[in-house]
């Protein structure tokens, strides 16, 4: 039995692990103003908002939401966002003034992706609206009716009361704490782990796989911490991209930077850091940056803990050094970082898959570098390090000779494949331009690198 607020009111159903929100809010509740576009997450016409005991209203993508992922939390969506009499969010009223839909089809995403930005006080539209496709209208009315509900109160009505369900029990597949979640595994090894369902949801809705025992993660409060000491940070397996955003930001600001651009904020809302590096990618996002930083893994399996440095983890394509019944408890990550650089090259700047990513430590110590770790993501069949080129640089002076000479050893680390993303050429030569912009960012050189930036 899952239990939830949907627009205010309690709602206890019946489901099977594996049903996606989209399809119970469609199908069984009848609420057709939430839309199917792709079914994967990518075009946002299936967003509603969950809130959950943090408060704050996060736009998710119902497709690929699973039933028990909501269970203890509030749903909203298109239908909800309006007011019990009829009347109109500030969101919806400035859309139609504005002329932001046209055949409407992605409006009912549109509205929540904002409603739930304006609850939040966010006002960096573009970036709450990359995860939202309009194929008709184009973007400038929407992002202008959401300017012009700056500052406009929140409708009473949208917020929402959880105690409502403080009395709920959880079920026995979504466990409250590590200690739990530890034996049952141990007990079920055979299960599926699902932590935000962003992967795993799309062997569902797109290989129409069937799981039958499923143990979800979000039920432990432990594992969404993140622990800041004087040396290290601990990252909680099941902390979602966004709170890496908000929590890693002053440390690691390059890094943040580039989670930015991971998926876009509905799948930030959702996907976890030990969902990304469990899943094994080659072009994950998360998993390059780790190795670079020196990240080690606590993993568990029931009672014992083993650590492992990250780079370990990954041992050929979709194999991990991962026992049955352990999973990814946290991530500790040292913090004297001198110089942290991340970059993601992929064909669109937002809601895409890396074609190549690289990821840099260094320290310099007058004039020479005396500490590097390079990683890069879309070079091999797993996430890897490029001993050759650490070594080339290792002892070096911090020169443009010095780096271009470096590049070479890239040839020797990495030997890409082509693919639909990038030919195998292509992404030798991006990750061979990479090191190069590494050494132009930390030199008070100009780098006249092409972001996509919109116009005034
Ligand atoms: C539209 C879209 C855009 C995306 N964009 C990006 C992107 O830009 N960059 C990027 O890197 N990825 C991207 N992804 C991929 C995906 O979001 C990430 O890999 C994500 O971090 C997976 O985390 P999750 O919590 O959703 O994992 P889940 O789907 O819940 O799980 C994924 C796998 O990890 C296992 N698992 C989860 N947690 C643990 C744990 N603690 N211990 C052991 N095993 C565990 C599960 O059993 C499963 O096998 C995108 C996905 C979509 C759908
Ligand atoms: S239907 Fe496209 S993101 Fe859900
Ligand atoms: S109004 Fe048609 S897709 Fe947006």
């Amino acid at each position: 039995m899952v239990t939830f607020l949907l627009n205010g009111e309690v709602v206890n159903a019946e489901v099977k692990s594996s049903d996606t929100l989209l399809n119970f809010l469609r199908d069984v509740k009848e609420l057709a103003g939430t839309k199917e576009g792709c079914n994967e997450g990518d075009c946002g016409a299936c967003s509603v908002i969950v809130t959950d005991t943090t408060g704050k209203a996060k736009t998710t993508n119902s497709c690929i939401t699973l039933m028990p992922q909501i269970h203890g939390k509030a749903v909203r969506t298109v239908e909800g966002i309006s007011g019990p009499d009829g009347s109109l969010h500030p969101i919806q009223k400035s859309i139609v003034k504005n002329h932001g839909s046209q055949c409407g089809f992605c409006t009912p995403g549109f509205i929540s992706t904002l409603a739930a930005a304006h609850k939040n006080g966010e006002s960096d539209f573009e970036n709450q609206l990359a995860g939202n496709l309009c194929r008709c209208t184009g973007y400038g009315p929407i992002i202008q009716s959401a300017k012009d509900t700056l500052g406009q109160p929140v409708p009473v009505w949208m917020n929402e009361n959880l105690e409502k369900l403080k009395d709920i029990t959880f079920p026995n597949n979504v466990p409250q704490s590590i200690e739990d979640l530890a034996t049952l595994y141990k007990d079920n090894p055979e299960a599926t782990l699902v932590a935000g369902a962003t992967d795993l949801s799309l062997d569902i809705t797109k290989k129409l796989k069937s799981f039958q025992n499923i143990i979800f993660l979000g039920g432990c409060e432990k594992l969404k911490r993140i622990d800041i000491t004087k040396d290290t940070i601990e990252i909680g397996a099941a902390c979602t991209i966004s709170e890496l955003i908000v929590s890693l930001s002053s440390t690691f600001p390059s890094f943040t930077d580039m989670l930015l651009r991971y998926g876009a904020v509905q799948i930030r809302n959702s996907a976890t850091i030990g969902g990304n590096i469990a899943n094994g990618s080659p072009v994950g996002d998360g998993s390059p940056a780790l190795i670079a930083i020196g990240a080690i893994l606590k993993l568990r399996h029931a009672k014992t803990i083993r650590m492992l440095p990250i780079e370990d983890f990954f041992i050929d394509y979709g194999v991990q050094d991962l026992n049955p019944g352990e999973f990814i408890e946290s991530i500790l990550v040292p913090r004297d970082v001198d110089i942290l650089k991340c970059y993601k090259v992929s064909k669109r700047f937002d809601q895409d898959i890396s074609a190549v990513c690289g990821c840099f430590k260094l320290t310099v110590v007058e004039n020479t570098v005396t500490e590097c770790r390079i990683s890069y993501g879309g070079m091999a069949a797993i996430p890897k390090r490029a001993f050759r080129t650490e070594k080339k640089l290792i002892g070096s002076q911090w020169s443009l000779k010095t780096f271009e000479t470096a590049t070479s050893e890239i040839a020797k680390d990495f030997y890409p494949i082509s693919d639909l993303r990038a030919s195998s050429n292509y992404r030798l030569k991006v990750a061979q331009n990479l090191l190069i912009r590494l050494f132009y960012e930390n030199s008070d050189v100009k780098v006249d690198s092409r972001e996509v930036v919109s116009c005034p």
